[in-house]
């Protein structure tokens, strides 16, 4: 059976995710291995338009990757009826406008997160979508991050008991980009400034929310306090700048069921862990630490009975008492997403729950982080009314 072709308008691909994440390792790799296989037995085939400012750099993207086609002309590419998907991964603020412009021209969406800066936007977008009748998908990766689908696997398994608390540990050092310290920063400077969109608390708590909710339980309250450790950062042309957004953030959330959860999230931490970002769970029967692939666990039978004494040196090798989880044969999380997004535009399935209303799920817990920062207290999270 010949392929079916889907056409998908790609915004802001020449950016760290765009390029990396969703052109080469989703819809390139989904090309490689033959398209999405259809329960009917076809083959759908992502045929990507690159669209970007830049002539030079966006040919070159095409011409590196052998994408046959590429444009500069947005409103252009979105009159095209040879493509039904529009996707965005420019930086944030420039995301609802962008959007807005793809449901006029009636087009599916699939975004990065966050969809927005303010709830009121995401909220928007997501009725402006659904009056529209288009699909819509915001990006969740980390539900399909190896280290994560073993988490709910033991959940589902009912290996934790009752569930306790989870401790997730994020970060690493994002050097200043000072030139005379020869350290070029690894992300891009509008993430250290308000103004543009930037802040780590937008940027994870849109990934707690949905991480939390769906395994742990929903996010009902939450206490956040933020730091901008760094007050100034050099950009990607060698010059200074005020950093004017948060780079650590402090957060605590109440979940359904009285689960409590501590996430520090931190631009400005070295790393002393196994990976980028750890989650550790402990229940009263088990408890496991998960990273981005790995996870690691401790049954009640292998808890070690410790007993305080600062006078001699611990007797107990405390990471010995954790037996690893084998290693699973797992796709790349984004391309898991894409795929499954790709099939419901297809019409294979009606439903697709990680679409805007999810988005906006995340953009509210950041805007509480926010505000609970500013008024130094916790907060209830309302449940959105769709
Ligand atoms: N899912 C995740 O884990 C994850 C991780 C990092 C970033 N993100 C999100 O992805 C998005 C992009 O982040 P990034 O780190 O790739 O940023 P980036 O700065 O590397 O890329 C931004 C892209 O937007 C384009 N762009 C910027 N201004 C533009 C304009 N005025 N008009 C048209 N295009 C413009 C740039 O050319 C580039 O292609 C952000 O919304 C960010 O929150 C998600």
């Amino acid at each position: 059976m010949a392929p079916k072709r889907i056409g998908i308008i790609m915004h802001g691909v020449t950016g760290r995710m765009g390029m990396n994440q969703h052109l080469v390792r989703s819809i390139l790799a989904i090309r490689r291995q033959g398209g999405v296989a259809l329960k009917d037995g076809t083959r759908l085939m992502p045929d990507p338009v690159l669209i970007g400012r830049n002539p030079d750099k966006i040919r070159a993207l095409a011409a590196e990757h052998g994408v046959a086609r590429w444009g500069t002309d947005l409103g252009q590419a979105l009159q095209s009826e040879a493509d039904s998907v529009f996707f965005d991964a420019a930086s944030t603020q420039l995301r609802p406008g962008l959007l807005k412009q793809a449901i006029a021209a009636g087009k599916h969406l699939y975004c990065e997160k966050p969809v927005s800066t303010t709830l009121a936007e995401a909220m928007d977008l997501y009725q402006a979508a659904k009056k529209a009748k288009v699909k819509h998908g915001v990006v969740q990766d980390k539900l399909w991050l190896p280290g994560m689908l073993k988490l709910a696997k033991l959940r589902d398994q009912g290996f934790f008991g009752r569930i306790l608390s989870v401790r997730g540990e994020f970060g690493y050092w994002v050097f200043e980009g000072d030139p005379a310290r020869n350290r070029p920063a690894q992300r891009p400077s509008w993430n250290y400034r308000k103004q543009d969109g930037g802040g780590i608390i937008l940027d994870m708590l849109c990934h707690w929310r949905y991480l939390l909710d769906n395994l742990f339980g929903e996010v009902e309250a939450l206490s956040c306090l933020g730091a901008t450790h760094i007050p100034q950062r050099w950009d990607e042309a060698g010059k200074r700048y005020r950093a004017t957004a948060d780079d650590a953030a402090y957060a605590s959330f109440r979940l359904k069921g009285n689960v409590i959860a501590h996430f520090n999230s931190s631009w400005t931490v070295r790393v002393r862990r196994d990976e980028l970002l750890t989650l550790q769970v402990d229940g009263t029967e088990g408890s496991a630490v998960a990273g981005l692939r790995g996870c690691r666990i401790q049954s009640y039978a292998d808890t070690p009975k410790p007993v305080w004494n600062p006078d001699i040196p611990q007797p107990i090798d405390f990471y010995a008492g954790w037996k690893e989880l084998p290693e699973e044969d797992t796709d790349n999380a984004f391309k898991a997403q894409w795929e499954l997004f790709l099939r419901h535009v297809a019409g294979e399935s009606k439903t697709f729950r990680w679409g805007l209303l999810e988005g906006a799920k995340g953009v509210q817990l950041a805007e509480l982080g926010l505000k609970s920062w500013k008024q130094r207290k916790w907060l209830d999270v309302p449940k959105i009314k769709p």
